[in-house]
């Protein structure tokens, strides 16, 4: 069985880690980070990701799972190593790419100490290039070692999504290795083939720019999708009795479009969507072109945070002094990731516009606390978030905030008013009891 390193303890790096540890590799996880090592070495995740404490916990018990502080052992102790480390946005858009240079430049000289043949995969998501001109590149001058004869080289994309990361490292739809050569994507194959045993995914071979832009190409679908529906939404809402939902479940039938990623709300946000397309737009301009579609995708995810507080504006007229409760915070259910949240974007509008705000969230409060410190109140359930409040914001589609019923807004705000981001509430329930308006909801039709 290979033995293989991930360099760069991040989400990525540790839930990939974590998955090939517990089927049996030795693997080991490398960060440069000695208090987060202790931690890990410990059991506890960085991070809340379901599932990960326990499994992190196993594969540490059963011993194939080491946390090392930096990058020699990664190199000298494994056959293929895992490039996981961040590639965040500059202000322009761009990616970061120090980390991935300075980590090829460390792989590359704990690599001139190793006589034996290594695979070396990028995992990090990059602009098409990237890990030909610079990891290669940074990998040969470091080392002294030719690619293709002393290592081999592919760009494997991650397709995890947070909340869900266990599962789809465990189950995912299809694999893209690009590999350099031959020889390097028959090792990174055979690896995966050892990992899924007798239900490999589908693995889609090419060369690396195309592997490094099909990451770039699903992200950048997935959220034009939400843009598109979030669209219909918007012309619902200005039309008496049209529902986005029923559109959504509509089309959603058709197979060429599949219901997957057709939730309309207040837009995508997260660690992947908004970098990446904000990346793959300065990438292309960079080519001379101008993605007409992915900028208007990213316009439009902009303005449903716009069109929201609009909504509270033309419900309470004034908002100075009025108090907002705001039911959740992560960018999404099942995480504590406050990453480009849309209540980040939200609150801070609110906040500008001088009201009143407390927060409720199942687990991303202390997250949150080091975003907004006391700008903010903060509530433990969302039956407090809501007392007193003039308006409610449903941001994030969290189970427990599926149970509240009418009267838990009726009886605890001082207004019940309840904006409903994310479609969890049933219309005709809800909107007898309370004011209830909901992203794609047209007004009721008068009889
Ligand atoms: C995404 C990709 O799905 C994953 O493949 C990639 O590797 C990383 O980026 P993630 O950011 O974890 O994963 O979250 P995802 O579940 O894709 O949701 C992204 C955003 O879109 C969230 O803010 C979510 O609320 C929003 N969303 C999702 C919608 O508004 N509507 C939908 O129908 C689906």
């Amino acid at each position: 069985m290979h033995e293989i390193s991930f360099v760069g303890m991040g989400y990525v790096g540790l839930c990939t880690a974590v998955c090939f540890a517990n089927k049996g590799f030795k693997t080991i996880v490398s960060t440069k980070n000695p208090e987060k090592a202790k931690k890990v070495k410990n059991g506890i995740p960085p991070f809340y990701e379901p599932q990960l404490e326990a499994l992190l916990k196993k594969a540490i018990k059963t011993r194939n799972l080491k946390v090392v502080v930096g990058r020699e052992e990664a190199v000298l102790k494994t056959d293929i190593l895992f490039i996981t480390v961040g590639t965040p946005s500059q202000p322009d858009g761009s990616v970061n790419l120090t980390l991935v240079e300075q980590t090829s430049k460390e792989i590359g000289k704990a690599l001139k100490e190793k006589e034996s043949s290594h695979l070396i995969v990028v995992k990090s998501t990059v602009p098409p290039g990237t890990t030909e001109k610079l990891v290669k590149a940074n990998i040969e001058k470091q080392s002294g070692k030719t690619c293709g004869k002393h290592f081999s080289l592919c760009f494997n994309p991650e397709f995890l999504r947070e909340g869900n990361a266990i599962h789809d490292t465990l189950h995912p739809d299809y694999i893209v290795i690009g590999g350099y050569d031959k020889k390097s994507a028959e090792a990174l194959e055979n690896l995966y083939k050892e990992f899924h045993k007798e239900k490999p995914p589908p693995i889609i071979k090419t060369n690396i720019p195309t592997a490094e832009l099909i990451k770039y190409a699903n992200n950048t679908f997935l959220a034009t999708k939400i843009s598109f529906i979030n669209t219909f939404a918007n012309i619902c809402e200005r039309i008496p009795g049209a529902d986005v939902t029923k559109i959504a479940e509509a089309i959603g039938k058709d197979h060429r479009i599949n219901p997957h990623f057709l939730n309309a709300g207040l837009g995508w946000g997260g660690s992947c969507f908004p970098k990446d397309l904000k990346a793959l737009i300065a990438y292309s301009k960079k080519l001379g072109y101008s993605p007409t579609l992915i900028q208007a995708a990213e316009k439009a995810n902009q303005d449903q945070i716009k069109f929201t507080i609009e909504k509270v504006k033309k419900e309470l007229r004034t908002l100075k002094g009025k108090r907002i409760a705001i039911l959740g915070l992560s960018f999404k259910p099942n995480t504590d990731d406050m990453r480009e949240a849309r209540s980040t974007k939200i609150i801070n509008q609110l906040l500008k516009e001088g009201t009143k705000i407390t927060a409720y969230d199942p687990v991303a409060i202390s997250n949150a606390k080091k975003i907004f410190k006391d700008k903010i109140s903060y509530a433990s359930s969302a039956i407090e978030c809501l007392k007193n409040a003039d308006c409610a914001i449903l941001v994030t589609e969290w189970e427990e905030f599926k149970k509240l019923k009418p009267e838990d807004f009726t009886q605890n705000m001082r207004k019940p008013i309840l904006i409903d981001g994310r479609r969890i509430y049933a219309p005709e329930e809800f909107s007898k009891k309370l004011r209830y308006i909901a992203i794609g909801l047209g007004e009721p039709i008068k009889p």
